[in-house]
């Protein structure tokens, strides 16, 4: 490999003919938004995780937000979450005023470690909001069994989980209201785009006002019953959602068959640990193919190596609470998340999308190890 012969990106939509035809009968159809695509695609999707109620909205984050104002989260209230995530996994705390409380992770799931929850629980805690980080689940009985306990909201952040299963059962389908997204890096996408999905219809009801300016059930256009947003999906992204929920267990597959590919050409190789297998319990679904670099290992170096092979790589993912707005708003520092943080100085997110071919899988191989090889 003396030149670049390829460009490997990080990730990439799995768009086909049958999206194209749904989203331009949606055009055609003159019923741009509030249209029946969105039921369409929310019924679709609840029965696909196995819930019973599923609201749609503009983005995953704009879901965590309306679970946080649900639970009734204010100002003098601490929510527990992960600092091993995407910040919006603690933003939609902050949004509603309360401050966001960090407990460690485990190292081999680097989900949520229910004993580090249990410890960070103070009298102000009101909610504990758990990631399902790459895809893998998180601990989801642990955790649903000490909120209980304390009498705590669980939001469950799903929204790298799509397809992922916890005991048997799909994410989503246990009780706790879950997030989805669909940014086009997530296993199926509608741009933007995200959906939370429930088990009681009252919520439901309430996101389905929430989301759509307050406005009551049954209310006029101008009637607003109470203090809402607008995190309204439109049917053209719905009709693009029902699309891809149409082709998802393909998806799935596909994404599945990449990974065991990698898992298969990765193997044996020095200074790379791959991601953690399924067991009984945990059944991941592929949103990212993150491996942990050997400490020692010059991660920098090998994002260098990889980008003159023309393979993308990114430093999934920077511990939340040492982003610069966390540690000038909270005063958090180097050395509260110590499991979190190690984590986040040695991880490495490789290309990997539904659609990644054999060959590209060998090309970025063959790149890592003489990546490693010079770092
Ligand atoms: C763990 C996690 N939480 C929340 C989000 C937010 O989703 P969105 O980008 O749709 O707002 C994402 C997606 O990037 C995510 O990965």
């Amino acid at each position: 490999m003396t030149s670049v012969t390829r460009q490997v990106p990080l990730s990439s939509p799995y768009i086909d003919e049958r999206d194209e035809e749904l989203v331009l009968e949606v055009l055609r159809s003159g019923r741009l938004s509030l249209g029946p695509a969105i039921d369409r695609f929310e019924q679709l999707f609840a029965e696909k995780v196995g819930a019973p109620y599923a609201a749609a909205v503009s983005s995953g984050t704009a879901g965590l937000h309306l679970l946080c104002r649900i639970a009734g989260l204010g100002p003098g209230d601490e929510a527990i979450t992960s600092p091993y995530s995407f910040v919006a996994s603690a933003n939609c705390a902050i949004y509603e005023g309360a401050t966001p409380v960090f407990a460690d992770v485990d190292e081999a799931t680097m989900n949520l470690d229910p004993a580090a929850v249990e410890a960070a629980i103070t009298p102000r805690t009101k909610a504990v909001i758990a990631v399902d980080i790459f895809g893998y689940p998180c601990e989801l009985d642990p955790l649903r069994e000490l909120c209980d306990r304390h009498g705590l909201a669980l939001v469950q952040d799903a929204c790298e989980a799509l397809g992922a299963e916890y005991k048997g059962r799909p994410v989503g389908s246990h009780g706790p209201s879950a997030v989805f997204a669909f940014y086009p890096n997530k296993q199926m996408t509608t741009g933007e785009g995200g959906i939370v999905t429930t088990h009681s219809e009252e919520e439901w009801r309430l996101l389905t006002s929430l989301r759509n300016q307050g406005r009551a059930d049954g209310g006029g256009w101008l009637d607003h019953a109470r203090l809402g947003f607008n995190y309204r999906i439109d049917d053209i992204r719905a009709a693009l959602g029902i699309g891809q929920v149409e082709k998802l267990d393909t998806i799935l597959e596909l994404r599945r068959a990449a990974a065991a590919r990698y898992a298969e050409l990765l193997a044996g190789l020095e200074g790379v640990e791959l991601p953690l297998a399924d067991d009984a319990d945990h059944v991941r679904s592929w949103f990212v193919y993150v491996v942990k670099l050997d400490r020692g290992v010059d991660r920098e170096r090998v994002i260098d190596v990889l980008a003159s092979h023309g393979v993308a790589s990114s430093r999934y993912l920077p511990s939340i609470h040492l982003q610069a707005y966390m540690r000038e708003a909270y005063g958090f520092r180097e050395g509260m998340c110590p499991v979190s943080e190690d984590l986040s100085r040695r991880t490495l997110a490789l290309p990997f999308f539904t659609s990644i071919g054999a060959e590209d899988q060998e090309y970025v191989a063959e790149a890592l190890a003489q990546a490693l090889a010079a770092a």
